[in-house]
């Protein structure tokens, strides 16, 4: 990594400006977004990373985990994300199978989502250290993702805390350490204890992403609909809405169902006159 620290804010997120958020000790902030117009809403707030996530499958898909959605559901997402985005850091989520069997296979996926997706980077989950060495090798960044991966929930029992304990610990510390050797720019932390949170963070140079890792990461990563309060089934602990669209749109949408059944909608005002004719809205309201 350079030793010249780079510009606080600039025109364009990069992955070495990413990279380097710990040299100048700012908090990274990063979202995901899953279509355009949440693309442009998110950077348009200020979002450093935008991240579209394998979340997919349960927030927008309606699955119960992350397990089913394919590479071209991704990339799908990932093109109207990009559309979306001009300064904001777009990386894109790799799903579950697409890494899992030949490297070669896995580096010909993560090719597709910046040839066609448009990503700069892709995020992996799990300790693959020889994974990241080799879509690396192929140009592409690589964010790593530890502690709780989704992607092993039926190895780990269910979505729970994890690096609990001083074996479990020391071994996230040791994965956190290989996956930096390995290359990986950045590195997620879901779902573990505080204090580790912040033992990872001080033992690599890479920043280190929270999501349920607590305050000492060096940024933090909530899933849009878990923000803004429209993924209303789960809760999780480490979870703050800041806003509740969910409610807010239920709300919206049942006025205007209201306002069809009564007449109310649309008025005069949201119809179109023809002046050369007699004109029908005008006898129907005039
Ligand atoms: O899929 C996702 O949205 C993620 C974030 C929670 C980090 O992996």
């Amino acid at each position: 990594m350079s030793e010249r620290v780079m510009e606080a804010s600039p025109t364009k997120i990069t992955v070495p400006w990413v990279a380097e958020a710990p040299l100048r000790q700012d908090r990274l902030v990063m979202a995901t977004a899953y279509d355009f117009s949440q693309a442009r809403q998110v950077e348009a707030a200020g979002v450093d990373i935008v991240l579209v996530g394998d979340s997919l499958a349960m927030v927008v898909l309606g699955h119960d985990d992350t397990l089913s959605v394919t590479v071209d559901e991704m990339l799908h997402h990932v093109k109207a994300v990009r559309r979306g985005l001009q300064r904001a850091l777009l990386v894109a989520d790799m799903p579950f199978g697409s890494f899992h069997g030949r490297p070669e296979d896995a580096v010909r996926e993560a090719i597709r989502f910046v040839k066609e997706g448009g990503a700069q980077a892709v995020k992996i989950e799990g300790r693959r250290p020889e994974l990241i060495r080799a879509i690396g090798a192929a140009e592409i960044p690589v964010m790593a993702h530890l502690g709780l991966t989704p992607q092993s929930v039926h190895r780990l029992g269910g979505f729970k805390v994890q690096g609990r304990g001083d074996e479990a610990a020391r071994e996230l510390v040791a994965a956190a350490r290989d996956i930096e050797a390995a290359g990986a720019f950045s590195l997620v932390l879901e779902c573990v204890p505080a204090a580790l949170a912040a033992e990872v963070t001080a033992a690599v140079n890479i920043p280190t992403i929270g999501i349920g890792a607590g305050p000492a990461c060096n940024g933090q990563v909530l899933v849009y609909h878990d923000l803004l309060g429209i993924e209303e089934r789960i809760a999780p602990r480490f979870v703050r809405r800041y806003a509740e669209l969910g409610l807010l749109g239920r709300q919206a949408i049942a006025a205007w169902a209201a306002d069809v059944r009564s007449g109310a909608f649309p008025s005069t005002e949201e119809s179109y006159a023809d002046p050369s004719r007699s004109d029908l809205v005008d006898r129907l309201y005039g």
